[in-house]
């Protein structure tokens, strides 16, 4: 199951560039006061997209990878390891709860009546969304 682990990993080069695009946009778009045009909900879409496939694909990732294995030895064990503890709890975790913000962010976007508050939607939940992937992502491992 390489082939899906393999695509969970440089799939997330895609998904964390696309995001912080959408981001920066919703932090620009706010301050240069534009008005939120096709463009901006292309990028957004976008972001939400890739971030969806990629908890997909990191769901399946999770019972292919070699690390599950290590439930066999019970919660304590896996706790007790920083690196099980991390691939197998945080990671998983803080990644579900990263896209809830990001798809938040996404359907209170549609909601907004003004373009100011578009753009602020989109910058703060996806803002908060990637901050939260980026603290749990397995940089020794991945880079
Ligand atoms: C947008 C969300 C996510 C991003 C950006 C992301 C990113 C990454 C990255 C960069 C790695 C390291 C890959 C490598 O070592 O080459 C990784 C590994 C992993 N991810 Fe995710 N991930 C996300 C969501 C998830 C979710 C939701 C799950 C499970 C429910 C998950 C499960 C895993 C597992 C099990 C590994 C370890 C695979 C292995 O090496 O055996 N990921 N992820």
């Amino acid at each position: 199951m390489d082939i899906i682990l393999s695509l969970h990993s440089r799939l997330a080069y895609v998904v964390l560039t696309v995001l912080v695009l959408a981001l920066l946009n919703g932090f620009w778009g706010l301050l240069a006061k534009r008005s939120f045009g096709n463009r901006d909900l292309r990028l957004s879409l976008f972001a939400l997209i890739f971030s969806h496939i990629q908890l997909l694909i990191g769901l399946t990732s999770y019972f292919v990878s070699p690390y599950f294995s290590a439930w066999e030895n019970g919660m304590g064990a896996v706790m007790k390891d920083s690196t099980l503890r991390l691939f197998l709890v945080e990671h998983p975790t803080t990644n579900i709860l990263a896209i809830v913000l990001i798809t938040m962010g996404w359907s209170l976007h549609k909601k907004a009546t003004t373009d100011s508050k578009k753009f602020f939607r989109i910058a703060v939940f996806y803002g908060l969304g990637t901050l939260l992937l980026l603290s749990r992502i397995p940089w020794e491992q991945w880079l």
